[in-house]
């Protein structure tokens, strides 16, 4: 039997009793019928561009409903996963009163979004080789505990956290999990799309900035219950996905075959990268990466990163970060971009 949730519980008061923005061409959107459309005061001489977006975006939804095996009305479509977080806090979390839960380390767009709503953030950090506290996680959580944020794989220390850890936590909490698969086309495993059918306290996240290549459109998924898909309808700006970004996104999915081809190559720089840097000397540990990142602990993480920007190679430095001391956390790039960071490697070696 699913295991359902009171979603009205959870949302609050203010989203419930709130009237969502309607255009006046919502209705006609997905008919097949032909409008003379007068109703939206734009400028009616065609460009590609002079007409408003589909609020629902109806036809990129039954599109990626086919490409996930679910029904459109589980999916929700925003700016990047950036805009989705922001909503859930706006329709869970009421400020100063709720809470939600962070799995330090993490990506940072948790806490920042719950700090600009003045909701509290509780954080029960992972355990040594980042795996999830489980136990402390379904102990700390209270009523007032709204939603648990978990990425997997996990950004910055680049793991899946096991399978049946995060069933556990969806099992015995009570708010929403929300499940950030950033990064989730760069390792094999199930995901927690499939567990929808069973759990309605599960939401995933996706995007179309990692795997699918396409940051700059700014386009992110979330996958949940039909009854938060329609709430999270209801409060978000009316046009927030733009009719540039849809037509990358079908041009992204037209193109599945290059995307496959770039995640394996990816995949293959990686495997290359880790075999030439593994003798450098003031490398101490290479995590293990399920991601298209690794996580990297250092003799000097501070030092290390200021020499490579002397050397103009940009990474990310989330040493003060829970378990993170000493570490970058760096992006594969291109053959050119991964074999630069090689040789500045082997020439800061040598200098020591
Ligand atoms: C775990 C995780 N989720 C979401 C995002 C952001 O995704 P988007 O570009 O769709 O806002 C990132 C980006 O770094 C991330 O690491």
């Amino acid at each position: 039997m699913k295991r359902s949730i009171d979603i009205k519980k959870i949302t609050r008061p203010i989203i419930q009793k709130l009237n969502a923005y309607r255009s006046a061409r919502e209705e006609f959107v997905g008919s097949s019928r032909k409008m003379i459309l007068l109703d939206a005061n734009e400028n009616p001489f065609e460009n590609g561009l002079n007409r408003y977006p589909d609020p629902l975006q109806n036809k990129l939804k039954q599109r990626l409903g086919k490409v996930k095996g679910v029904d459109p009305m589980n999916i929700f479509l925003g700016n990047g996963s950036d805009e989705l977080i922001n909503l859930l806090m706006v329709a869970f979390c009421e400020p100063k009163t709720d809470e939600i839960m962070i799995v330090p380390p993490t990506f940072g767009m948790y806490k920042f979004s719950a700090d600009l709503n003045a909701v509290n953030v509780l954080e029960v950090p992972l355990l040594k080789g980042f795996q999830l506290n489980v136990n402390q996680i379904l102990k700390q959580a209270s009523t007032r505990t709204k939603m648990i944020f978990i990425p997997t794989p996990n950004n910055p220390s680049a793991n899946r956290f096991p399978l049946q850890d995060l069933k556990k936590i969806v099992e015995n909490f009570s708010g929403l999990v929300v499940i950030d698969e950033a990064y989730a086309e760069f390792s094999p495993g199930e995901t927690a799309i499939d567990w929808l059918k069973e759990y309605q306290n599960v939401l995933v996240l996706q995007t179309f900035s990692k795997a699918q290549g396409i940051a700059g459109a700014r386009v992110g998924m979330a996958f949940a219950d039909s009854e938060i898909v329609e709430m999270l309808n209801k409060i978000k700006a009316p046009y927030n996905l733009n009719v540039l970004s849809q037509k990358a996104v079908f041009h992204r999915l037209d193109n599945a075959d290059q995307v496959k081809k770039e995640v394996q190559l990816l995949l293959e720089y990686k495997k290359d990268f880790i075999l030439k840097i593994k003798d450098i000397n003031f490398i101490k540990t290479i995590f293990p990466s399920d991601a298209n990142f690794i996580l990297i602990r250092f003799d000097d993480s501070k030092l290390r990163y200021d020499q490579l920007i002397k050397k103009g190679i940009l990474v990310r430095n989330p040493s003060d970060q829970y378990l993170c001391e000493n570490t970058l956390r760096i992006t594969l790039g291109t053959e050119t971009e991964n074999q630069a960071l090689i040789t500045a490697f082997k020439a800061m070696d040598q200098q020591n």
